[in-house]
């Protein structure tokens, strides 16, 4: 028999197991324009609805005139927030515990705000409609500045009593929405007061879009005959979507099928509900018929959940030797008209108070205010968990602006204030127990692999250069150790909307020893199929090739919260672990009695269960499958099936050590980037090809958030990048090469040891090109400039700096 000729070694390769590079199984489909995207749905007689949107950011709604719109041939129906208000549907619940209006209710708050939704036969004739809505408006003063705001006499949020407090405490004006603290206040003061140094800094982490490329969208198909809603789109939580719809439909929640067909990119930008989910719900069960929404891309940059917008004031302190003895955070975050931010319920502000960093620091204390502006809503983790970006973002800038105030190197600052191996599980200053990890290591590799002294050197001669009017290029070396916090549950902490953050695994094996795994999760193309068939391989012995993963559609998943925040791997992939050792659990039981043998007499050797001390008697799960289909066994039911709902001890940190090496041009602004460095630690690693594609992907948005994406406003809160013409998205020809990296710590709770990847290069990247841009510019008394760092604002730092006199 094949197997047993077959060695060891190649039985473990069959099996494309964990830590292979298995090729991704999806792009099949997907290089041969096979996906089937929401937008590929067609059913038969299905409508299109669109939104007439609001010019203004801020204005009350006189009146809406539907009438020559109605006219408009194709046209069917025209929703305005008066047809919800009887269903009770004009204004829907958001994420965060406040309410959003579906539909302008009297006023908009924001520019592309959502004001009726026309019904037509197809997306031309709704457009045609859209233009035939008359709508008077009277404006009303725009706010768009959260400092602003918090002092200002116009009241944004009339609808709330502005004595009343909010979903997470008291408020301290109208338009403030709650303050949300972590650590201790007084002792923090108190060290901060009495240190040897502070350094003090305002860092903003500017507004941006997830910009997925595939733009959010649904089809609505009420059938009214069986009494079954069934809804399609673009959801990164598609149970979570289904138990909303049925909270705020009434539909019983069975009779709701939601399903996440593939999908083009998430960060975070597909975890909320929208206006056009409701409408086009409402639509499909007024018409009896599909209806279908899709957002173009100007209404996915202007109104679909943005990301960032933080101000951090900080203070940090340390010894003169360069010590860390305390950090200080306020932050002011600017949620736009509705809190819709995508946070489990008891962190308001995500989890920036993991804004300690990779630092042993002793005290600390964190504060954020929520503020209403006249903004999109928002406030997604894009290609983050949580608001760790912001956190890093702040720590990594912090430790840069310290290391000026103590002339220091910054790379030795970091060292000498690093978390030792020895010290892990480590308690954080703001609340955190962090699982694994080992900088020192990571740290050393990073800069011996650029060969941090001899680039420092350059960097001196380079300004000697400068300043001796050889050179007009200065060079910047970009240095960031980050430490992430991803996997939320566990549920005793992470909930949203009342939903526990587990996640779960169902696995089948087919008689024939081949396999079926459902999830809770939903990739946006991080390879869940690819991957988490190689975490069972390894589990169950079962050839990764013969196991079909399957997520998206609640009526065959289990209940899971879905995949945002890097939480599948850390949460999902220890479900599907978990569940795969049931399976193999049950499987040395049926092995045991067809081997005639105590079940302890066998153990499991890659693909199949050996008796112990002689291993020419042995059952291959290919065996043992079929076994448990043909075979009555006493006290074994029949069939190989499992299910587990896995919720974490603890969240999963991540790190990683970045080096970015930028020449900038101090006339023209323009950057170059020479070198960018990333060793990455997500513990055990399943596919090293995938993380590594992960990591090339989260260093270009990381590289596009830091060197020009934007979602800006003017003074009127008219959005300034609503277009791929004015928000930066990177090509091949921006991007730059990047050198890849690990090291392995794995998770010591994790059963497999793994830990998220998809968010790191994000959350590391971001502060590194931007340290790199600072750095370039210490030498010439720079402190702290404002991201995004595009050619313009290049070339007026050097400005400032008087550089160019
Ligand atoms: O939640 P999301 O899928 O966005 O993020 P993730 O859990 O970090 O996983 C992203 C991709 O990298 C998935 O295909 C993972 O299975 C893979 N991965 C891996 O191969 N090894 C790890 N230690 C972590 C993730």
């Amino acid at each position: 028999m094949k197997d047993e000729i077959e060695s060891r070694e190649d039985r473990v390769a069959n099996l494309k197991g964990m830590g292979c590079s298995r090729k991704r199984v999806e792009d099949a489909r997907f290089t041969q324009g096979k996906g089937n995207y929401v937008d590929d749905i067609k059913l038969d007689g299905m409508l299109f609805g669109d939104f007439v949107r609001s010019p203004y950011a801020h204005a009350r709604v006189v009146s809406i005139d539907t009438e020559e719109a109605l006219k408009v041939p194709g046209v069917l129906a025209v929703l305005t927030a008066a047809d919800l208000e009887p269903l009770g549907l004009h204004w829907m619940p958001t994420l965060a515990g406040d309410k959003q209006m579906v539909l302008a209710d009297g006023k908009v708050l924001y520019q592309g705000q959502e004001v009726a939704f026309v019904v037509a036969e197809d997306r031309y004739a709704a457009a045609d409609g859209i233009e035939a809505v008359e709508v008077e408006y009277e404006e009303l003063p725009v706010i768009v500045d959260p400092f602003e705001s918090l002092k200002s006499d116009v009241v944004l949020r009339e609808d709330l009593d502005p004595n009343a407090p909010g979903a997470h405490g008291p408020r301290k004006h109208p338009n403030h929405i709650f303050t949300w603290e972590a650590g201790d206040k007084d002792a923090t003061e108190q060290v901060i007061s009495e240190a040897e140094v502070v350094a003090e800094e305002m860092v903003y982490y500017h507004r941006t879009h997830p910009c997925p490329l595939e733009t959010c969208g649904c089809v609505a198909s009420m059938d009214k005959v069986n009494g079954k809603l069934t809804l399609w789109g673009t959801f990164q939580a598609p149970h979570a979507i289904r138990t909303v719809v049925s909270l705020i439909s009434g539909i019983e929640e069975h009779n709701i099928r939601v399903i996440s067909p593939d999908i083009g990119g998430g960060f975070g930008n597909k975890v909320g509900a929208y206006p056009g989910y409701v409408c086009s719900v409402v639509a499909s069960i007024v018409t009896g018929k599909p209806v279908k929404w899709i957002e173009d891309r100007m209404d996915n940059l202007m109104t679909t959940a943005f990301a960032r917008d933080y101000w951090m004031k900080g203070k940090i302190s340390a010894t003169k030797e360069g010590r860390i003895t305390g950090l200080w955070c306020h932050t002011t975050a600017d949620h736009g008209g509705f809190d819709a931010c995508a946070d489990p319920t008891k962190f308001p502000a995500g989890f920036m108070n993991i804004c300690t960093g990779s630092y042993d620091i002793p005290t600390a204390y964190l504060a954020v205010d929520g503020v209403y502006t006249n903004k999109a809503p928002g406030g997604v983790a894009y290609r983050c968990s949580f608001r760790v970006t912001e956190a890093a973002y702040f720590i990594e800038r912090m430790i840069e602006v310290l290391a000026i105030e103590l002339n220091m190197d910054a790379a030795e600052l970091r060292r000498i204030n690093f978390i030792k191996a020895d010290q892990f599980p480590y308690q954080s200053a703001l609340g955190w127990e962090y699982d694994s990890g080992d900088y020192h290591t990571a740290w050393d590799k990073a800069l011996a692999a650029v060969g941090y002294d001899d680039l420092r050197a350059e960097q001196a001669r380079r300004v000697e250069e400068f300043k001796a009017g050889k050179t007009r290029r200065l060079l910047g070396i970009g240095l960031t150790h980050f430490t992430e916090i991803v996997g939320a549950g566990p549920v005793k902490n992470c909930d949203i909307l009342g939903l526990g953050m587990f996640d779960s695994c169902e696995i089948r094996i087919h008689p024939t020893g081949s396999a079926i795994a459902r999830l809770g999760t939903i990739s946006q193309g991080q390879g869940h199929a690819t991957t988490f068939a190689q975490i069972l391989a390894s589990e169950i012995g079962l050839p990764a090739d013969s196991i079909t993963v399957e997520e998206g559609d609640t009526d065959t998943a289990p209940y899971g919260l879905g995949t945002y925040g890097s939480r599948s791997t850390p949460v999902a992939g220890a479900a599907t672990a978990m569940a795969g050792r049931k399976i193999r659990a049950k499987a040395q039981m049926i092995a045991a009695y067809l081997l005639e043998v105590h079940d302890d007499d066998v153990e499991f050797d890659v693909d199949r269960f050996v008796v112990k001390g002689a291993p020419e008697r042995f059952k291959t799960m290919k065996e043992i499958a079929f076994a448990a289909y043909n075979q009555a066994i006493p006290g074994i039911e029949p069939g190989l099936e499992a299910v587990s709902y896995y919720d974490p001890p603890n969240m999963t940190y991540p790190f990683g050590a970045y080096i970015c090496v930028m020449e900038i041009d101090v006339d023209t602004g323009e950057h170059e980037i020479r070198q960018f460095y990333a060793l990455d630690d997500c513990g055990t690693r399943i596919n090293p090809m995938i993380i590594e594609g992960q990591v090339h992907g989260g260093l270009t948005e990381a590289l596009a958030i830091a060197m020009g994406q934007e979602i800006a406003y003017d003074d009127m809160g008219n959005v300034k990048t609503g277009t791929l013409m004015d928000f930066f998205l990177p090509t091949a020809w921006e991007t730059p090469n990047y050198t890849t990296d690990h090291t392995v710590t794995p998770s010591p709770h994790h059963p497999i040891g793994a830990k998220g990847v998809g968010e790191s290069p994000n959350v590391g990247g971001v502060p590194c090109f931007s340290n790199a841009v600072h750095d370039a510019f210490r030498a010439f008394g720079l402190r702290q400039s404002h991201m995004p760092h595009d050619q313009w604002r290049i070339w007026k730092t050097a400005n400032d700096l008087g550089l160019h006199s």
